[in-house]
């Protein structure tokens, strides 16, 4: 499975990859706006930023709606670096993007996925991922898990290469279920990812051998 990292934070950028276990990043609107990243020339260098950090995917989603400013607007992100990958919302303006953006060799992120019916057209559109978002639909009282699982279904029997990209996680066994259940890759804040490593026998287990090594020593 690979993890991405879902932020715009530079610094949070940098600890992740530092670990040496991520695979790539995904912004959005919103995560941009919290970095108080505005204005088009800003968040380009702020793109290019991040992938001079990250040697991997990085998804930068496009503001437009409309199919024409989509395709420039798209058009302009991925020729920034050959890492961008452009985000795409789930709405019939953006499946025409990801057909035209998937006949360029261009690579999507087909954005805002809540139903297997959504996750079927992206594909069939040619979206490189498809992001469903568990978080939001476990806000609203539904399974996640089951989309996951009826998208890896899908995308199995009609041998779809859209990697399932699970996002909007909120804590680290959603990433352990996720992974479980097939998703390729699964984006998290960076507490999500600090959080997998972390149990607490293994600090009381560290604990008591340093505590018993000094001993040893003082002998
Ligand atoms: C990533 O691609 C999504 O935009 C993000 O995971 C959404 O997460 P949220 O539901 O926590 O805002």
């Amino acid at each position: 499975m690979k993890f991405f990292i879902d932020t715009a934070s530079l610094s949070q950028i940098k600890e992740a990859n530092d670990l040496g276990v991520l695979d790539g990043v995904t912004t959005n609107p919103s995560l941009m706006a919290k970095e108080g990243i505005t204005g088009e020339q800003n968040i380009i260098q702020h793109y290019l930023d991040i992938c001079r950090i990250v040697d991997g995917d990085v998804s930068a989603e496009v503001i437009s709606t409309d199919f024409k400013n989509i395709i420039s607007e798209g058009e302009k992100l991925a020729g920034l670096h050959k890492n961008i990958v452009v985000k795409v919302p789930m709405i019939k303006e953006g499946v025409k993007a990801i057909k035209y953006f998937s006949e360029k060799g261009i690579k999507t992120n087909c954005t805002l996925v809540f139903s297997a019916s959504q996750a079927m057209l992206a594909a069939k559109a040619g979206a490189t991922y498809v992001s469903p978002f568990i978080g939001r639909l476990d806000d609203v009282s539904t399974d996640g898990y089951e989309l996951i699982k009826s998208m890896r279904l899908i995308f199995n029997n009609y041998k779809f290469k859209t990697q399932i990209l699970a996002a909007s996680i909120r804590h680290p066994m959603h990433v352990v279920k996720c992974a479980e259940i097939g998703a390729d890759v699964a984006t998290c804040p960076l507490s999500t990812i600090l959080a997998l490593l972390k149990h607490p026998l293994t600090d009381i287990g560290l604990a008591q051998f340093l505590a018993d090594h000094a001993k040893g020593e003082k002998k």
